[in-house]
């Protein structure tokens, strides 16, 4: 016997990957439901390779019936409809940051934090973190079990995608407008991001932060260690999936890349390429579609007491967002919700 599944924003760049990846992992379901906005309803969407759903449209959907909703489709939907499901009695596993830093509501990282999970009741919403936190916090985890990490410095290189399709249509658009001699349009990216790279994800905060990177400072503290300091600095780049980042990190005890690459290496989740030669190392294109967070350009950081540098690349609709989404489910279903067969 298997749950019955609903993917909010079923039609976007997440929601789409989400629908893959419950169909890639057999997760056990006996119904999905696509939602997405009245504009997409009666629409046809993919699940798996042989099944085809019909998108029905969130305002008029009924949660009591369903067990499990993936939810994508933005902070502002999370915010009306995610409380509505969990009422309702369907848990919500919400991939938006409407609800992460709410403390009834469990952010979780399952090969981190998994006992996290054990609160969702309370609201019966389940937080997904921002894709940039969700590859960081995979890399860290083993390193703060056995090093003590103290701070944390992070530039990010972060790829259109985590701006949903319309930010994937853009940077198509102008790079063929470049091309073409056509005028460049603008309309998510706040400058032109064709050719050309921005350090300015999510709103300014009166710190002079982005929120994009105070999110990643609150989130990594509430799914790894309040002790952790992170500061972040978060770019967009023209890159159409995968998240890069470059992770310096400082420890309470003494670290250098053998004891690192030692304390990663069987980490779930986590894959080491790193071989000081061309092609050894993973970009963004090559991660693309894969599920592991991957670590790269490892090395001692000599500036400071204990230190280290990598580079750290994922894809961000999946481990950053769908996969991760999934696999809180998983967790859910063997921990929580085990139905009789
Ligand atoms: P729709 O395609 O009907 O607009 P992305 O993150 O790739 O931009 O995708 C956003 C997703 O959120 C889409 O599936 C979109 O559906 C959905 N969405 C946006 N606004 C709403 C809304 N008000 N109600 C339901 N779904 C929405």
């Amino acid at each position: 016997m298997g749950y019955k599944v609903a993917v909010v924003g079923a039609t976007g760049a997440v929601g789409r990957e989400m629908l893959t990846t419950l169909a890639e992992r057999n997760f056990p379901v006996d119904e999905v439901v696509a939602l997405a906005s009245g504009r997409s309803a009666g629409g046809q969407i993919s699940f798996g390779e042989k099944k085809t759903l019909t998108v029905q449209d969130l305002a008029k959907y009924d949660f009591s019936t369903t067990d499990i909703a993936l939810f994508s489709a933005g902070g502002d939907v999370s915010k009306e409809y995610a409380p509505k499901a969990g009422a309702a009695g369907c848990i919500v596993i919400d991939n938006s940051s409407a609800f992460r830093m709410d403390p009834d509501v469990p952010l979780v990282v399952p090969e981190v934090n998994p006992d996290a999970l054990a609160r969702y009741g309370r609201k019966n919403i389940i937080a997904n973190p921002n894709c940039s936190t969700a590859q960081l916090v995979v890399a860290l985890k083993p390193l703060h079990d056995a090093f003590g990490i103290k701070r944390v410095v992070v530039s990010t290189y972060q790829s259109v995608s985590g701006a949903g399709k319309d930010g994937m249509d853009e940077l198509f658009n102008q790079t063929r407008a470049v091309y073409v001699n056509d005028p460049i349009t603008r309309e998510n990216f706040t400058k032109q991001i064709a050719f050309n790279v921005i350090p300015h994800i999510d709103v300014f905060m009166d710190d002079g932060f982005t929120k994009e990177e105070w999110k990643m400072s609150v989130e990594t503290k509430k799914i790894l260690d309040p002790d952790i300091d992170v500061v972040a600095t978060c770019v967009r780049v023209p890159v159409f999936i995968g998240h890069s980042e470059a992770v310096f990190i400082e420890t309470k005890k003494p670290i250098d890349e053998h004891s690192a690459r030692a304390a990663m290496k069987d980490f779930p989740g986590l894959l080491i390429v790193d071989h000081r030669a061309d092609e050894g190392y993973v970009s963004p294109i090559e991660c693309a579609g894969e599920d592991a967070v991957y670590v790269s350009r490892i090395r001692k950081d000599p500036t400071v007491k204990n230190g280290l540098v990598f580079w750290c690349v994922s894809d961000n609709l999946r481990k950053g967002a769908a996969l991760n989404a999934v696999q809180i489910a998983e967790l859910l279903v063997a921990r929580h919700l085990k139905k009789a067969a």
